[in-house]
């Protein structure tokens, strides 16, 4: 079988060393990649590094090579064209359809799915210039993955720094899988809670549960590839951020309760993926709880958390949001799921029978997708993404 076909472009950013990291994982997993760089993006890495690794001739204008007609031939062959990472004026000639350099003329010619990954200066990320470009191109199909926070060029810090290349493949690869598929989520916020909480009982100790996270992460990565803006609170999990996530940490219940009802106000859909513990210590000891010779142990007193699902679900911030709940059982897991689906007043409800060795941790998952409209969707033995794929299949029709 041919290797799928991608194109790489690259402009000007100083973010372009890593577009090297990002055509390796691509090259190394089985994918032909073809380099179109800007003639900006040869000032910071140069054309014998592209050539080299990836195999190809590398050529910034339309002049080079002129009897293969390269400004239509190479986007009409793609399977993708991914831009890491994409400058201010990269963003704005596309949008405006402008084809002044090979790179502009492959993303006019090719008609696969196109990602881009936007990184600059907070300033020009949040200019309404940028903003409107980045719109347009959602709106045309594209998905346009969200720059991260944290260290820009020089001291400064903010949005609009290049995610990790390692997670931009991962949105690559998703987005290849999804084929001629549309990004069925562009436009909508999305918001998934992952992990599990920690109920502190002194400064060194803490009750939690083995939830990994890595369903959640699942969700997020599946919906960043389908186009949503995905915000992501997770719980300890001590996970890589994916690409084009905002994501928030908190470590308790309460916090997890607060960052979900503040990031839900304008989410059309809300995933509680995470495990939230139902109990938390009645009190906390500021200092570490000593063992003391001949005594026994003082009980712990445990008190209710609150039950964010059930509260998501009744206080919904608009009529038609989707609230989607994980329900982890170890016996009678379906009459359990079902029970609970009518309590919580959720849409979806993700039942998956978990015990000490299956599901938490595990790279797979195993589950049915309980609705509230009756239907009953079994997701056989397969990877935590191909359950998230099938939430989000489901989710997408019922959204207004
Ligand atoms: C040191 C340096 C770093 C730059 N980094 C960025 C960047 O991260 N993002 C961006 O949008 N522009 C950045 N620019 C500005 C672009 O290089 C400039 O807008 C250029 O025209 C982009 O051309 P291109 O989009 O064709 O690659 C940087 C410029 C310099 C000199």
């Amino acid at each position: 079988m041919d290797k799928p076909k991608v194109v790489l472009g690259v402009s000007g950013g100083i973010a372009a060393y890593k577009a090297c990291e990002l055509l390796r994982r691509l090259t190394e997993s089985g994918h032909d990649v073809r380099v179109v760089p800007t003639e900006s993006a040869l000032h910071f890495v140069g054309a014998a590094t592209w050539s080299a690794l990836s195999g190809h001739p590398v050529a910034t204008e339309v002049w080079n090579d002129v009897h293969e007609v390269p400004h239509v031939r190479i986007g009409q062959g793609a399977d993708l064209v991914v831009v890491a990472p994409a400058t201010a004026d990269t963003l704005a000639r596309a949008a405006h359809g402008l084809a002044d350099d090979l790179l502009t003329n492959t993303l006019l010619t090719a008609r696969c799915p196109v990602v881009f990954a936007p990184a600059m200066h907070t300033e020009m990320w949040e200019h309404p210039a940028t903003r409107e470009n980045v719109a347009t191109l959602r709106r045309r199909g594209a998905v346009v993955i969200e720059p991260a926070v944290g260290r820009l060029t020089g001291v400064d810090t903010g949005k609009g720094r290049l995610p990790d290349p390692g997670e931009i493949f991962e949105v690559c690869r998703r987005v290849l899988t999804r084929g001629a598929a549309e990004p069925d989520l562009a436009g909508r916020h999305v918001v998934i809670s992952a992990g599990g909480t920690r109920e502190p009982l002194d400064p060194v100790r803490y009750l939690g549960n083995r939830s990994s996270g890595k369903q959640g992460y699942a969700l997020a990565r599946t919906a960043v590839a389908r186009g949503a803006r995905v915000t992501l609170i997770e719980a300890n999990t001590g996970l890589p951020d994916p690409a084009g996530a905002d994501v928030v940490s908190v470590g308790t219940a309460v916090q997890l309760r607060e960052a979900v009802l503040r990031a839900a106000a304008d989410a059309d859909v809300v995933v509680m993926a995470a495990a939230v513990a139902d109990f938390r210590p009645a009190a906390y000891a500021p200092g570490k709880i000593k063992k003391r010779d001949g005594q026994e142990p003082e009980p712990v007193a445990l008190v209710r958390n609150p039950d964010i699902l059930a509260e998501v679900s009744a206080g919904r911030a608009r009529p038609d949001q989707i609230v989607v709940g994980f329900a982890a059982e170890t016996d009678d897991v379906l009459a359990n799921g079902r029970e609970k689906l009518r309590r919580k007043g959720c849409d979806l409800l993700v039942v998956n029978e978990v015990g000490e060795r299956r599901t938490f941790g595990s790279e797979d998952n195993e589950a049915v997708v309980l609705g509230a409209d009756g239907t009953e969707t079994p997701v056989p033995h397969g990877p935590k993404e191909a359950l998230a794929d099938t939430v989000w299949d489901l989710v997408s029709p019922r959204l207004g």
